[in-house]
């Protein structure tokens, strides 16, 4: 088996106390609390403990898990292009660099690591299972090391300050919390990291006739103005800006967390790219 390129510092999703490693799960030494390791993925949050949209969705990314990917690469032929070609047009905006620590939130099957560039340190989290039992079928067969970690965005087992790229690709808006989430990538992510959001756009109308058969249908959104992604935001955040793809199927909001607290800005500028 293929072994992470790094080991994050892990710390409790919920009291955010260091983790320390025990045969077979990480525990936490204030309350005791385990967390198993199944097949080399560490657990955070098994189904009995989710609720919401994330049960929902982490039984049916479960249940379709075997035929994910296979979707989105049909998906693509369909739209006239490749799987790579679509995701390279979001992926390389992240612009990563040798060494640099790089986490997916909801990861998958680990399809977008495919594409980025071998000379990085990879990590991925999705709260299915299912899905990353695909990601690790996938990743030891494209010769990738990762470490991957069951869990929801909403409550991230990584330390502060921990990864030098964190990028999410699908699903937030099916999230039970979104705005929780994108703080937890913020929380983890190192000052002047560089964030990146891309989901379906729901303010298009022809949305849904693109849509990959795959992906369950969005709830209701707030979605009115050009600018409504940029809502999940906190203040603070440098950099911002939103690019619209595939005739405006996918928004894809780029973001940089800022180095000191002085440094962060009063109100979120928003630069609007073509
Ligand atoms: C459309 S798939 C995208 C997978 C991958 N990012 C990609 O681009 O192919 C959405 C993923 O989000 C995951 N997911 C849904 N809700 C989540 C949550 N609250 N926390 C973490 N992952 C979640 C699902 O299990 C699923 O793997």
């Amino acid at each position: 088996m293929l072994e992470p390129a790094y080991n994050p510092e892990l710390i409790d999703p919920f009291d955010h106390r260091q983790l320390l490693p025990g045969k077979g799960y990480w525990f936490n030494p204030e309350n005791g609390e385990k967390y198993y390791i199944n097949n080399g993925i560490p657990v955070f949050l098994p189904e009995q403990q989710m609720s919401g949209n994330n049960l929902k969705y982490s039984r049916f990314y479960d249940r379709i898990s075997r035929f994910y990917r296979v979707s989105s690469v049909i998906y693509s032929r369909l739209k006239g292009s490749t799987e790579k070609q679509i995701k390279k047009k979001y992926l390389d905006l992240l612009n990563i660099q040798s060494g640099e620590k790089v986490l997916e939130v909801a990861v998958g099957s680990a399809d977008n690591l495919k594409y980025l560039p071998a000379n990085a340190m990879y990590c991925g989290i999705d709260i299915s299972y299912g899905m990353l039992t695909m990601a690790r079928r996938h990743l030891r067969k494209w010769k990738i090391p990762a470490g991957l970690f069951q869990g929801e965005a909403e409550h991230l087992p990584f330390a502060d300050n921990t990864f030098d790229v964190v990028f999410h690709v699908g699903g937030i808006s099916l999230f039970n919390d979104n705005r929780k989430a994108v703080a937890e990538m913020i929380r983890v992510t190192n000052p002047g990291g560089r964030l990146m959001i891309v989901d379906d756009n729901e303010g298009n109308p022809g949305r849904s006739d693109h849509k990959n058969p795959f992906s369950p249908l969005p709830g209701q959104q707030n979605n009115s103005g050009p600018d409504y992604p940029v809502k999940m935001l906190p203040t603070g955040m440098k950099n911002i800006e939103i690019r619209y793809l595939f005739d405006e199927q996918l928004y894809c909001l780029t973001f940089t967390k800022p180095n000191t607290s002085k440094d962060a800005v009063q109100s979120n500028n928003i630069n609007l790219r073509a």
